[in-house]
């Protein structure tokens, strides 16, 4: 039998290789936020440190980050360009972007960003222990039977029998230091809860696209240069 497999959602993978000069000023920069946490009891035990809840949630403006959002904007248009989307027609702005550190078992709950379009994850520090990146699937275009996918009596029972990459609900993927994620904002993501991490520092920003002209365009933000504050 033939299997088509079509309306995929497709994570785009890269590196960026800064000098360790670089990322170890990046590093004690990050670290100098965490100790200055403006909402130290935000963060609950077993959740990872993350910058935007800590009042840290524009790398995008300190020059320290310049280089890396140098490379970053490289990789945008070429994430832009995997789906034929002409970059000429829009302005991209970086909306926000923080860091986070995990220690031991700290995770980072599933969760969207729902109000921007493109976001990544960047792995500034991290070793082949550390948590991975799950994405999660919320449509399961496969499951005839609703609720058999995520089912553990299902799988225990081996109804279903084994997972696999036509019926997973959750993937992880496997990234290592200087490894960038890209993905659309509205998709699911977490870390692995199961892994112990030494001290896992990753690097988030959100990404928004908007159209440089909206005449004749019905769908895309339009020029902010056209919005009006009222
Ligand atoms: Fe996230």
């Amino acid at each position: 039998m033939r299997v088509i497999n079509i309306f995929p959602l497709s994570i785009f993978c890269n590196k960026i290789v800064l000098s360790n000069d670089k990322k170890d000023q990046m590093i004690s920069e990050i670290r100098k936020m965490r100790d200055n946490s403006k909402k130290a009891d935000y963060k609950k035990k077993g959740d990872a440190w993350t910058g935007d809840t800590q009042g840290f949630e524009n790398l995008q403006k300190n020059i320290i980050f310049d280089e890396f959002f140098l490379e970053v904007k490289k990789n945008i248009n070429e994430y832009l360009e995997q789906l034929a989307i002409d970059i000429d027609q829009l302005d991209i702005f970086i909306q926000r972007s923080w860091a986070t550190i995990s220690h031991g078992n700290e995770t980072i709950a599933k969760h969207k960003h729902m109000q921007s379009h493109i976001s990544f994850a960047y792995y500034l520090k991290k070793n082949s222990n550390d948590a991975n990146l799950m994405i999660h699937d919320e449509v399961t275009r496969n499951e005839i039977i609703p609720g058999l996918f995520g089912s553990i009596s299902s799988l225990n029972r081996k109804v279903l029998k084994k997972i696999n990459i036509l019926n997973s609900s959750q993937i992880t993927i496997n990234v290592k230091e200087d490894d960038i994620v890209f993905f659309p904002s509205k998709t699911p993501h977490s870390t692995q809860p199961t892994n112990s991490n030494e001290e896992r520092i990753s690097i988030s920003a959100d990404i928004v696209c908007i159209a440089k002209n909206s005449e004749t365009l019905e769908h895309l933000t339009p020029p902010y240069d056209n919005w009006k504050k009222i």
